[in-house]
């Protein structure tokens, strides 16, 4: 295995086979990490530099995938930017001091991320000394609109109400916030390529929740911005740009940049190919066929490598994060068929 092949899928060049990673592919259903979890809190993973790279490291030897995400989240940012972060059990993220008004958007501290998030740094250091030149090495960041929800929602949400009234109510206040946003995460993403990141994932998670002519007032500006300030480290190292519920959205989202349109399954492959035209494609399996028969699952791998038809510029993965409910097995026969389908140029 090398590098090459999945950096030369997001650039949309011809490879030898599809490449295949999963989103939270590090993570609770694999039994390594939750022997490790059992001892420390996420947070703690996270900012224990050689924890964390043992993580990141670990479902590359178990399942063969063809890259690596760095173990970190999305909400690391908020705790030095001051808006304070937790993770409880069974609740997910809670965000001590939410934002609902101007005045805190104002008090917004700006991150540094050299050095409030220098243990990032230092796993990225880690990881790529561990891994060589074998595997690359994805990092990423939250897009602005979802950290935006995150902030002011103070915790995760279907709905998204408090977001969207802030949004509405006080566009000059969301705008603040969102340009806040959107320099943290720009500075915070080239600070990982300097580090040594490969290539990068911006998870805009949520942005399916906005209308099109809503994610062009109120997200898409900031996000441009972010990926800009990114692309100033390095404008060679391919940006990843996913979403989930987005199948109105894809042409605004390449408009907002990335090498790559990650999609969830909600959508065939080839029409969001053809929508975003000059994009390579990442995706599309349901974290749920993980569940399933072993047929079902084979069924729906094929469907979509039929639906990639073998042209160059697609990165198999799942639509949405690994559930940890998974069986590690059924991941590696995933990579296993992916491979060996796509090497022999079968794609029926
Ligand atoms: O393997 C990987 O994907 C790398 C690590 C990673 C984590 N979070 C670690 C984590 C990545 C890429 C993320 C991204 C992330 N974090 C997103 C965007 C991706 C997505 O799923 O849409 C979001 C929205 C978050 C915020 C977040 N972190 C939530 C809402 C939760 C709680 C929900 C849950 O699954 O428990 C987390 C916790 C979290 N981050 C876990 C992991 C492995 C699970 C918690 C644990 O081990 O206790």
């Amino acid at each position: 295995m090398s590098a090459e092949v999945f950096l030369k899928a997001c650039v949309n060049q011809p490879t030898e086979y599809t490449p295949v990673w999963f989103m939270r592919q590090a993570g609770r259903y694999l039994p390594e990490y939750r022997a490790i979890r059992s001892k420390l809190s996420l947070l703690e993973i996270c900012r224990r530099p050689e924890v964390a790279c043992e993580v990141t490291v670990q479902p590359v030897e178990r399942l063969g995938v063809d890259a690596a995400i760095l173990f970190a989240d999305i909400l690391l940012p908020f705790e030095p930017m001051g808006l304070g972060l937790s993770f409880r059990r069974g609740e997910g993220p809670v965000i001590e001091n939410p934002i609902r008004r101007a005045k805190d958007v104002w008090r917004l501290r700006e991150l540094d991320p050299k050095s409030d998030l220098e243990y990032v740094m230092e796993t990225i250091r880690l990881v790529r000394g561990r891994l060589g030149e074998r595997t690359p090495l994805i990092g990423f960041a939250g897009a602005p609109f979802t950290l935006a929800s995150y902030a002011i929602e103070g915790a995760s949400t279907r709905s998204f109400v408090l977001t969207k009234t802030l949004m509405y109510s006080d566009p000059q206040t969301w705008h603040s916030l969102m340009d806040k946003l959107a320099v943290a995460v720009g500075r915070y993403l080239a600070c990982q390529i300097e580090a040594g990141a490969q290539a990068l994932q911006l998870f805009d998670s949520w942005a399916g929740a906005l209308s099109p002519d809503d994610y062009r007032r109120y997200a898409l500006p900031h996000t441009a911005k972010a990926l800009a300030l990114a692309r100033e480290a390095n404008a060679k190292v391919p940006i990843i740009h996913f979403g989930t519920g987005t199948s109105t959205l894809l042409e605004l989202m390449a408009e907002a940049g990335g090498e790559v349109i990650g999609i969830d399954w909600r959508i065939p492959l080839d029409q969001a190919r053809s929508r975003v035209p000059n994009r390579a494609i990442q995706g599309n399996l349901d974290p749920c066929a993980l569940l399933g028969s072993l047929d079902e699952l084979e069924s729906q791998v094929s469907e979509i490598l039929r639906r990639a038809g073998g042209r160059p510029g697609h990165i198999f993965n799942l639509g949405h994060g690994i559930l940890p409910q998974t069986d590690p097995d059924r991941l590696r026969r995933v990579v296993d068929l992916v491979h060996e389908r796509s090497a022999a140029g079968v794609y029926q």
